[in-house]
């Protein structure tokens, strides 16, 4: 086992960043109720009667589908579906695009959800499913032992309305026909800005809602651009007489925006007391620490001097594998270097608990009560390896996100960037090198910016920089998964964001 996995690092330089990300959908009063359609039946598309008014009527046996003269090639299906057991109002639904087809949950707040903002979650990978986030991390119920959905006092939809979403295709219950692939997180985005059009506008009540674009690790690369297309998008629709999305924030829990400074400090986590005290011997921290200096200087002129392609990925494997290869010796969860990894990393990622995700996700009644199309016929994972390995070969991840980060910040967009300090995948070291080098007009203030303690009851959560928009916050005794491990500060900390106070 130990020898596949390092195998697949060093093959594939894959791990990076796995997990979390999602979205969910609506009640209320649909306005344009005379032109929505119902399906027959979840599994067989065709025509029925029209919509009644509100979200809560939908039905929980027919999709009902929507359709936007903006998005010609997008539709989305829409169901009640009881993913909770009870403990919660939910839907499921997909995002249809010709042959590719997109599942997410969506859930309502547990406070107004008429008033209360709509969050977007997506976990990354890429080849992660937003069911890890949903049943693992922040959603209304989680599946941690064998008994199935519990109700989670610490849900995100606490005093908000929530998505997870399965993206990209080939990530959880999200498939293709036909063999259609999305490999870059580019074309990723434009499916994304077309779903969160439709929703708005035919879930009226969300008009002009504050939404928020959130979730964890290879959602630094997924996000900023999401967000962006969001954002550019508003330009479209107000042209075609729509109104704006009103896009407030982005939300990047232990984020990938900058592969390159996330590889180089796995030294620091490893061989420094930057989270715990150093666990890699003297003689191999020594060799990766030369290995670091050199490949900072290798990948500068091979991915931004001038990039390369070739070059550049090849410089990039090299060093994440020299920067994790010793790592994969000590036994550890990469997500959470205080505990031993339990099980094979694609698999359970680490944690024995979601082997009761994946027990409850592929047993065929609950499968049905979700609504998952016949046409998807694999079991459902946690994570794909297969779509990890081809945004890969397509060097997905060679492509920072700072300048978008920048570029909303410039617009207005507040970002939150937090990180649990016990992961090692996207560790809080490299993002905050990574948030103090940014370029942008708030940096000046950023860097000036005191680093303080936040305090949930009274004690010390972790520590946290704010300026002109951007906040930077760490999580003490956080793995990556931060609301797995923290679900009360993870929750303190978004409620604090999304009313604007300061952490
Ligand atoms: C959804 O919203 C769009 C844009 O307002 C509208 O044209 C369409 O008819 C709505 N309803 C359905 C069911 O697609
Ligand atoms: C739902 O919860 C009830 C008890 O609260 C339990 O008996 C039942 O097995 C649960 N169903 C599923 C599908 O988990
Ligand atoms: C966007 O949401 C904010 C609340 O966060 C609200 O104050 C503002 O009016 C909304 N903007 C639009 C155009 O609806
Ligand atoms: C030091 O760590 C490296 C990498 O894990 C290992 O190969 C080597 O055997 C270790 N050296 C000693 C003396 O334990
Ligand atoms: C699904 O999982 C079962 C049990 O682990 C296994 O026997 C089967 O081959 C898997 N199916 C696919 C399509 O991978």
């Amino acid at each position: 086992m130990l020898f596949s996995l390092v195998l697949i690092i060093v093959t594939f330089g894959a791990i990076r960043c796995v997990v979390a990300n999602r979205l969910p959908l609506l009640p209320q009063t649909f306005r344009e109720s005379s032109s929505v359609l119902r399906v027959s039946e979840p599994y067989n598309v065709g025509l029925l009667s029209p919509l009644s008014s509100s979200l809560s009527s939908l039905s929980d046996r027919e999709w009902t589908i929507l359709s936007h003269p903006l998005h010609p090639k997008h539709n989305v299906r829409v169901k009640k579906s009881n993913i909770c057991n009870d403990t919660a109002i939910g839907y499921t639904g997909y995002i249809d695009i010709g042959a590719r087809h997109l599942f997410f949950y969506f859930f309502e707040s547990r406070n107004d959800p008429d008033t209360d903002d709509v969050i977007f979650w997506t976990n990354g990978g890429p080849g992660g499913s937003s069911a890890i986030g949903l049943f693992f991390e922040n959603g209304p119920c989680r599946i941690i032992d064998e008994d199935g959905p519990k109700f989670h006092p610490e849900s995100w939809n606490t005093n908000a309305n929530i998505f997870f979403v399965d993206q990209p295709v080939g990530t959880g219950f999200s498939y293709a026909e036909f063999g259609e692939t999305v490999y870059t997180s580019e074309d990723a985005a434009v499916d994304v800005a077309a779903f969160v059009s439709v929703f708005f506008d035919n879930f009226s009540q969300f008009k002009g809602r504050s939404f928020h674009m959130a979730g964890e690790s290879y959602g630094g690369r997924y996000l900023p651009l999401f967000a962006s297309a969001v954002y550019d998008q508003n330009a479209v629709r107000i042209r075609a007489g729509l109104p704006p999305i009103n896009l407030t924030s982005v939300i990047i829990g232990n984020g990938v925006m900058d592969a390159y400074k996330t590889i180089l400090s796995y030294y620091d986590i490893q061989c420094t007391p930057a989270s715990v005290e150093p666990f890699v011997n003297i003689t191999a921290c020594v060799n990766m620490k030369n290995i670091v200096g050199r490949c900072e200087r290798w990948m500068k002129k091979a991915c931004f001097d001038h990039f390369d392609f070739i070059d550049c990925s090849t410089a990039y494997n090299f060093c994440e594998s020299a920067t994790t290869a010793p790592f994969y010796h000590t036994g550890r969860n990469p997500f959470d270097i205080s505990l031993p990894c339990h099980g094979e990393v694609f698999d359970s990622l680490c944690y024995p608990e979601t082997v009761h995700i994946q027990n409850y996700l592929n047993n065929q009644a609950n499968r049905a009560m979700l609504g998952v199309d016949k046409g998807f016929t694999g079991n459902w994972t946690s994570f794909n390896l297969l779509i990890n390995t081809h945004f890969d070969s397509v060097g997905d991840i060679l492509h920072p996100t700072t300048d978008h980060v920048a570029a909303l910040l410039e617009r207005g967009i507040r970002v939150l960037i937090f990180a649990g300090v016990y992961d090692l995948i996207c560790n809080h070291v490299g993002t905050e090198r990574w948030a103090l080098a940014m370029e942008w007009s708030g940096k000046e203030a950023f860097v000036g910016a005191e680093m303080k303690e936040w305090l949930v009851d009274g004690k010390k959560a972790g520590l946290t920089r704010s300026a002109k928009g951007l906040t930077y916050a760490t999580v003490d005794a956080a793995g990556h998964m931060v609301p797995y491990n923290k679900p009360k500060e993870a929750l303190e900390m978004i409620q604090r964001w999304l009313a604007k106070e300061k952490l």
